[in-house]
């Protein structure tokens, strides 16, 4: 679409947003408070994952799959590499721990233990890709090798259903929506990095896992279930089940946009938009008034969750600087982050989550979200990245 009538779009929408937009992300302070509670209490593979990838956004946004080409230039401004960069936002050099901690390197196998899951270590592997990517020292191999046994383990190894979907389980083939934050974007960014017909091969898979998982997962509804196929099934359309998905499918998209083969991923960039905007347009519908989303979003008897909340009104804000499509989610991305501001306490805590390892009750008073904090984080520089790209240029 050209710049102008982008302009236009904005112009006409701002009359209807008047109010809304009046809302600002967090101040610095909060910020700081709300990062370092992330950093204390991100302790699992997943949770991990997902602070390196907010971290990223938040700080580093030139490294992430929102700006610019893929790949990144591999010399980043100084002497830093990714891992250094991440260090300095983690205030520890957690990857270096992650991959020295690796009991055998040569091994195809998981970057670190997954509690069972087979998803939530590759969430981890976008950070890896990016450490080997800039590192100054051509002969440390030690980041790619991790990263390579990690992607050979979910492709080779990890059981499948019979038409193709990888399983989050390594027990039993089970299907979680997670999955799709999880592995999609790193298998799309592993392909995007590699270039060629390997490369190609997997910006293809990370493609049809999200259209495998989506033909599983959504209902006439428009929203996802949270867990099929195995010993236990959870059918109930779980916010953050929808948010993990729309916001994967979102990096994936992102990730094929800004590759070489972008031209040759046409039909495949509008399947995803199209799912992302499912989910939103859905899940959107059932918005309570003062801009929660409630734990099982189409249920009057479930409760207020704030995670689900925050991460879907950050996928809102990033969609609309993407595609045009999004702007119509831009008004309930601004009563999301309203929300969220007003559950965020003096000390830097998300109130008001779902439990995240039950996925059905509160978080007990006095515990709080690891990935509630980090959605916190992405709502903020995915509003930040929004309004400087609606800014009159
Ligand atoms: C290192 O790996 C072992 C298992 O191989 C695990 O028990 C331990 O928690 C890991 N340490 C770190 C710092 O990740
Ligand atoms: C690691 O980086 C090098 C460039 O320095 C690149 O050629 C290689 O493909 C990368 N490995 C992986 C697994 O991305
Ligand atoms: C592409 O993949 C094949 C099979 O996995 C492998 O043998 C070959 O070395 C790869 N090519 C490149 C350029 O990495
Ligand atoms: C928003 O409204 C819900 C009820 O729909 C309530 O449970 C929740 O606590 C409210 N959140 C805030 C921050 O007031």
């Amino acid at each position: 679409m050209a710049f102008g009538t982008l302009l236009t779009l904005f112009v006409a929408c701002s009359a209807v947003l008047a109010s809304p937009t009046a809302v600002k992300g967090f101040d610095d302070d909060t910020l700081a408070k709300v990062k370092t509670n992330l950093q204390t209490i991100a302790t699992h593979s997943w949770e991990i994952g997902t602070e390196l990838e907010t971290l990223t956004e938040l700080e580093w946004p030139e490294l992430s799959v929102f700006h610019g080409a893929i790949p990144p230039p591999a010399q980043l401004a100084s002497s830093h590499i990714a891992a250094d960069v991440i260090a300095k936002a983690t205030a520890s050099d957690i990857l270096s721990i992650i991959v020295n901690n690796i009991s055998d390197p040569t091994a195809v196998g998981p970057l670190i233990d997954g509690d069972g899951a087979v998803g939530d270590p590759a969430s981890i592997g976008v950070a890896v890709l990016l450490t080997n990517w800039t590192r100054t020292d051509p002969s440390d191999d030690k980041f790619a090798l991790a990263a390579q046994n990690q992607l050979e383990y979910l492709l080779t190894v990890a059981p499948r259903t019979d038409d193709g979907a990888i399983s989050h389980r390594e027990s039993e083939v089970q299907l979680w929506a997670d999955f799709v934050y999880m592995a999609p974007p790193f298998i799309a960014y592993y392909g995007a990095i590699q270039g060629g017909a390997n490369g190609t091969a997997l910006l293809s898979e990370a493609y049809n896992q999200c259209k495998l998982y989506r033909q599983y997962l959504r209902d006439v509804s428009g929203l996802w279930k949270h867990i099929v196929l195995g010993s236990s099934q959870d059918n109930n359309h779980w916010g953050t089940g929808n948010a993990w998905a729309a916001a994967g499918m979102l990096r994936v998209l992102e990730t094929i946009a800004r590759s070489n083969e972008a031209d040759n991923f046409r039909t495949e960039q509008e399947d995803l938009l199209d799912w992302i905007n499912e989910i939103l347009t859905a899940a959107w519908t059932y918005q309570h008034v003062n801009g929660t989303l409630y734990n099982y979003i189409d249920q009057d008897t479930s409760f207020a969750d704030s995670a689900s909340t925050a991460l879907l009104g950050a996928v809102s804000f990033r969609l609309a600087t993407v595609n045009e499509r999004g702007h119509a989610h831009i008004p309930n991305a601004y009563r999301a982050l309203q929300v969220i501001k007003a559950s965020v306490n003096e000390g830097g805590w998300l109130l008001n989550t779902v439990d995240p390892e039950t996925f059905d009750t509160p978080s007990l008073p006095g515990s709080y979200s690891p990935e509630g904090q980090a959605f916190v984080l992405l709502l903020h520089a995915a509003w930040r990245d929004f309004e400087e790209f609606s800014k009159p240029k």
